[in-house]
């Protein structure tokens, strides 16, 4: 299956994603490329039949304005340049249309009336092509892969049992800061389910012990970044005849990492920092999808909704939901009164319409009374907040009956708490998580 491509040049324009968006949304593959390509770069592209060159407000790279090289317009691929008009190019727009609609009705004529591409672009093609290029660079070789239960190595892990099955060795690493029942669900899922090549390591007790008494966030954080990293390797290095290493960077990842027109905005490193001898190579299948089609594709290779539509989880998870120090009886907290939260978001329905939602407990107490007695106990804080690019963040207006619930709950099944509180801050002035 060749799919047809529209190739996008990056001239600094905030809306290039926007467009690559929108041409896959008419059906037709497209790639974002720097604005420098050569004819030849170019060339070896598969199935290219038209360039869309979208100037922008950033096309001012360290004092010079950068632009596209005239050999790109003599290839005989047909160019639309946007804001961007060179006296020979046929086909310019001075802006894109505001609304998606008459976007939609620009690029159609384009990209079908103007380059002749095929609407071949979906979810299922995509898989067919990503299973028959996995299988052909891996041939019997071993692929191990860092299954964290998030969204997107998750994908992986089912792309690839799909393509080359038990030859796919995943390594989950339990640090004992995962949410309640996670690790169990990611076992029956993966191994029971999918009959996954599945290794699980239990390193809670590892973990915890490095961070006992730590109570500076991105000292924690650091701990259990560099834990993980030795536990990994500590595993791949008694596995023999690995030569690939998967990882379930997606398009954005890639786009914000930095392009020649925006400096780096984040630096991605699934799985960084493993030792120089263990240097394996890199399989991305998910590199160029966007989030809603990793989802998709999810969906489309069979995995439940609840896993696919997964909230966002950070990768120290509960220990920087654990304030300060961790303990033992703290972590037990968040870890109730979290999963409590999070059936009662399910049953109201708030699952599927709140961004990130989970509790907090800091570590200190309060006074209280319990069983008519004096209590001196931690308060659980809940959080539930809304955004799209988690740069800002609006607080969810939960509806008092929901939050009375889960109140009642928390305080009558989880131990040590006696007070409930809900955060009522945006960020900014409050990141999303408290530490
Ligand atoms: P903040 O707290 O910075 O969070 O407003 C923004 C988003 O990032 C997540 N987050 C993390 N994710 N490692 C991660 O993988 C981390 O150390 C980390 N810190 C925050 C947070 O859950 C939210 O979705």
């Amino acid at each position: 299956m060749k799919q047809d491509m529209i190739v996008i040049l990056d001239l600094g324009s905030t809306m290039n994603t926007d467009i690559a968006r929108a041409v896959r949304n008419i059906g037709v593959y497209s790639e974002i490329h720097p604005h420098d390509i050569t004819p030849e770069e170019l060339s070896k592209l598969p199935n290219v039949k038209g360039i869309i060159i979208n100037g922008g407000e950033n096309n001012i790279v360290d004092g010079v304005r950068i632009d596209v090289s005239r050999a790109v317009y003599d290839v005989g691929i047909p160019v639309l340049a946007v804001a961007h008009a060179p006296a020979d190019c046929e086909l310019t727009l001075q802006e894109w249309p505001a609304s998606e609609e008459e976007l939609a009705l620009v690029l159609k004529s384009f990209v079908f009336g103007t380059c002749k591409a095929e609407p071949n672009w979906n979810i299922k093609n995509f898989i067919t092509d990503q299973i028959q290029i996995v299988r052909r660079q891996t041939g019997d070789k071993k692929v191990l892969l860092a299954l964290s239960g998030g969204v997107d190595s998750s994908v992986v892990a089912a792309l690839l049992i799909k393509a080359i099955g038990k030859q796919l060795v995943c390594v989950h690493v339990n640090n004992g800061l995962m949410r309640k029942g996670e690790s169990e669900e990611i076992d029956e899922l993966f191994r029971n389910q999918l009959d996954a090549n599945l290794i699980h390591v239990d390193a809670s007790q590892r973990f915890l012990s490095k961070l006992e008494g730590v109570s500076d966030p991105e000292e924690k954080r650091k701990i259990i970044g560099n834990e993980f990293i030795r536990v990994f390797e500590e595993e791949a290095r008694k596995l023999s005849g690995i030569e690939f290493l998967a990882q379930g960077t997606i398009y954005p990842d890639i786009v914000e990492s930095g392009t020649k027109t925006a400096k780096v905005v984040k630096s991605h490193h699934n799985v960084g920092g493993l030792p120089e001898d263990l240097q394996f190579t890199l399989i991305e299948p998910l590199r160029y999808l966007f989030k809603d089609e990793v989802r998709e594709c999810g969906l489309e290779l069979g995995l439940p909704e609840s896993m696919v539509y997964r909230q966002p989880f950070p990768g120290p998870g509960l220990g920087v939901r654990c304030l300060g120090a961790i303990t033992k009886d703290r972590l037990e907290a968040v870890r109730e009164s979290d999963a409590i939260l999070r059936e009662e978001f399910a049953k109201a329905g708030l699952d599927k319409k709140v961004w990130q939602y989970f509790t907090v407990v800091p570590d200190f107490k309060s006074v209280g009374v319990k069983n008519n007695a004096r209590s001196y106990e931690y308060p659980v804080i809940i959080r539930a907040v809304n955004t799209i690019d988690a740069m800002t963040a609006t607080i969810e207006q939960i509806e008092w009956p929901v939050l009375l619930r889960i109140t009642d709950r928390i305080l009558a099944e989880v131990p040590n708490v006696n007070r409930v509180c809900y955060d009522l801050s945006p960020k900014p002035c409050a990141t999303i998580e408290w530490e």
